[in-house]
C-alpha cells in the first residue's frame, strides 16, 4: 500500500512537473517556420550540430513564410502551459514574450562563448532583455533586394535599374516581351516586404526610421509617404493576374524557371536559388531596390528558449550554442542566402550577394544606418506591424489612391499605439 501510494506520488509530481522532467530528456523540441526547400536544407545544419552535441531534434514545422501562423500556434501552446523548448521568433515579439518572463536567461552561456564581442548592437537590441541575453541570432536578412534572371535581362538588354522611373520603364519591355516583370505572391507579409523598400526608397534612411520605427505621424502623414504608396501602386501593374495567395517560394521559383524576371524579396530567395543549383551572376542578379543602394534594411532570425523552472535546460543550452556556433552560422547561411549574425565569420565562403551584404553591413553599421525591417518585425511592435499590414495590403489590392492610404496609415497608428 504505502509503495503504491510513493508510486503515485512520483506520477503525480512528474505530471505536475511534467515539463522540468522532460527537460533532462535528450530532446529538443524547436518550433519554426522554414518549409520551403532552401529553408529546409539550411536547418539541417543546426539540426546536425545538435546532434553532434548528443540531443536529438524534435522537429515542430509551421509553415508560412514571415512566420504569422507559428506566431498563433506559439500563443496557443503558451496558453495552454505546453510551449516547444525552443522557438524562432523575430523582433519585437522576443520582447513581447521576455517581458512576461517566459524566456531563459542566457547570459552565463553568452559570458562564456562571448557573444557580446561579436554580434552588432542593432541585433543584440532585440537578443535581449532589460540586458539580459534572451534569443540567440543565427543570421542576418536583408529585404531590400531584388532578384532577377539574367537569361531574361541579357536578351532583353537590361541592367539593374538605378532608378524607380527605369524600373518601371524595364518592367514595360519585359511585358512587351511576353515575361511577367514581377513575381509576387499576394500575401499580407510579402507586401509589407515590398514595402520595406518603397519606404526607403522614397525618403531614405532618415525618413525610414522617422515614419516606421519612430511612428513619427507627420512622417506617416507626408507627401514621402505617398510616394511610397504610389511605388506600391507601380509595382502591383508589374504583377500576373494569379498572384493572390502565392506562397513567396513559388514566386521565387517563377524567377528561377524563367516565367518573371524579378521579384523583390528579403535574402531568403536567394536560398532558393542555391537549392536549385543556380549560380549568382551567371543564372541569376541581385541587385538593390532602386533608391535604396546601400541602404541596410535587416531582418534576424533569433531563437528564443522557455525557460523550465528557473533557468534554461541543458539541451536549450545546447540548442542555443549550436545556433551560435561560429562554423554552423558560416555554413548555414551560405544555404539560407543570408549572412552570419556574428561578425567575425571570414566572408570567403559567400557568394558576391553574400559579400555585397557583408560589406553593405559594416558601411551601415559605420553609419548607424542599419534599420529594422517594419514587415519582420524589427521596427515596430505586432500590434501597430499588424495595423500597418492591413492598410498597406488593402491598398495594394484595392483602388484606393496613395492619398487615401496615407490618411488611412496615421489613423492606423494612432489606433494601435
Ligand atoms: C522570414 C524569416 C526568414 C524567411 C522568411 C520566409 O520571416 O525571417 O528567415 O525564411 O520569413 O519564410
Amino acid at each position: 500500500m504505502f509503495k503504491k501510494r510513493i508510486a503515485a506520488l512520483v506520477v503525480g509530481v512528474v505530471a505536475l512537473h511534467g515539463v522540468s522532467a522532460l527537460a533532462d530528456t535528450k530532446q529538443v523540441e524547436v518550433m519554426h517556420w522554414w518549409t520551403s526547400g532552401g529553408e529546409a536544407k539550411a536547418l539541417g545544419v543546426l539540426k546536425d550540430g545538435l546532434k553532434q552535441r548528443g540531443y536529438t531534434w524534435k522537429d515542430a514545422p509551421i509553415a508560412g513564410g514571415g512566420g504569422e501562423a507559428a506566431r498563433t500556434v506559439l500563443k496557443a501552446r503558451v496558453a495552454s502551459d505546453n510551449p516547444p523548448d525552443a522557438i524562432q521568433m523575430l523582433g519585437f515579439t522576443i520582447a513581447e514574450y521576455a517581458e512576461q518572463d517566459y524566456l531563459a536567461n542566457l547570459d552565463p552561456l553568452a559570458a562564456k562563448e562571448g557573444w557580446d564581442k561579436v554580434v552588432p548592437a542593432p541585433i543584440q537590441r532585440f537578443s535581449k532583455h532589460d540586458g539580459h541575453w534572451v534569443a540567440v541570432p543565427v543570421d542576418i536578412h536583408r529585404t531590400n533586394w531584388i532578384w532577377a534572371n539574367k537569361k531574361i535581362f541579357d536578351q532583353l538588354h537590361l541592367t539593374p535599374p538605378q532608378s524607380f522611373d527605369q524600373l518601371v520603364a524595364d518592367a514595360a519591355v519585359i511585358r512587351k516581351a511576353g515575361y511577367i516583370p514581377l513575381a509576387h505572391g499576394g500575401q499580407p507579409w510579402q507586401e509589407a516586404t515590398i514595402f520595406d523598400s518603397a519606404v526607403m526608397s522614397a525618403g531614405g534612411p532618415k525618413f525610414y526610421t522617422q515614419a516606421l520605427v519612430n511612428l513619427d505621424p507627420a512622417a506617416l502623414g507626408s507627401k514621402t509617404m505617398e510616394k511610397a504608396f504610389d511605388q506600391m501602386r507601380a509595382l502591383r501593374g508589374m504583377v500576373d493576374p494569379n498572384f493572390p495567395g502565392r506562397d513567396w517560394n513559388l514566386a521565387t521559383s517563377m524567377v528561377i524557371n524563367g516565367k518573371a524576371a524579378m521579384q523583390i524579396m528579403g535574402d531568403w530567395a536567394k536560398g532558393e536559388f542555391v537549392n536549385a543549383g543556380k549560380k549568382a551572376g551567371t543564372d541569376y542578379l541581385c541587385f538593390q531596390y532602386p533608391g535604396t543602394q546601400g541602404d541596410f534594411i535587416f531582418n534576424t532570425d533569433q531563437f528564443a528558449t522557455f525557460k523550465k523552472g528557473d533557468a534554461a535546460s541543458p539541451g536549450e543550452l545546447a540548442f542555443a550554442s549550436t545556433v551560435m556556433d561560429k562554423g554552423n552560422q558560416a555554413k548555414f547561411n551560405q544555404i539560407k542566402g543570408s549572412i552570419p549574425a556574428r561578425l567575425d565569420v571570414p566572408a570567403d565562403g559567400l557568394d558576391e550577394c553574400g559579400q555585397k551584404s557583408m560589406a553593405d553591413l559594416r558601411t551601415a553599421l559605420k553609419n548607424g544606418t542599419m534599420v529594422g525591417s517594419f514587415a519582420h518585425g524589427h521596427a515596430m511592435p505586432d500590434g501597430p506591424k499588424n495595423a500597418v499590414y492591413d492598410v498597406v495590403t488593402h491598398f495594394f489590392n484595392s483602388n484606393q489612391s496613395s492619398a487615401d492610404a496615407v490618411k488611412q496609415l496615421v489613423q492606423a497608428i494612432n489606433n494601435a499605439k
